[in-house]
């Protein structure tokens, strides 16, 4: 049986009908047409589904979508301020850290994730914190010095306030 959950996505109210045993990703992919979040393996083994929720990465193939109600969620749809991409976006992209991109949105939220409670991180920091995301191109070294030039302040500061929070 499913019933109507209400959630914050990007900062506006949405509401969509889940089941007991919808995944968070199921209702963004499909109940609401956000297919950024993606699924790779659907076990939780691969974080291609990464979005923040209030405030912390999660692997949203995971999270049982009733869960979100009242909650924020942060896609990679959310982060840029109009035309101005996060500076976490704008690294991926001068470092040419993507290459088929499959893994990117996950990577993001959850670099954006991390640098929000650890600016200032070591590499090995950085490492840890991605190591949950898998990139089946191998481009983790980009990935890696990507999310130190944005701690380093390369693309500009990071944002006031946490991504996806409350
Ligand atoms: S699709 Fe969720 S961790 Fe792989
Ligand atoms: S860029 Fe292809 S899976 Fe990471």
């Amino acid at each position: 049986m499913s019933q109507i959950l209400k959630f914050y996505l990007n900062g506006n109210p949405v509401q969509v009908a889940a089941g007991d045993a919808d995944t968070l990703l199921d209702v963004l992919r499909e109940g609401l047409g956000f297919t950024s979040p993606k699924c790779g393996c659907n076990h939780g083994d691969c974080g291609a589904c990464t979005v923040i929720l209030n405030g912390y990465s999660v692997k949203s193939c995971t999270v049982l979508a009733l869960t979100a109600e009242g909650k924020n969620v942060c896609t990679v749809d959310g982060l840029a301020d109009g035309d101005k991409l996060h500076p976490v976006q704008r690294a991926f992209h001068e470092y040419g850290a993507p290459q088929c991109g499959y893994c990117t949105p996950g990577m993001v939220m959850a670099a954006v994730s991390f640098l929000n409670r650890n600016p200032s991180p070591t590499e090995d920091e950085v490492k840890e914190a991605l190591s949950g995301n898998l990139c089946r191109c191998g481009g983790y070294k980009k990935y890696v010095q990507a999310v130190m030039a944005t701690a380093r302040g390369e693309f500009g500061p990071l944002p006031e306030g946490s991504v996806g929070n409350v």
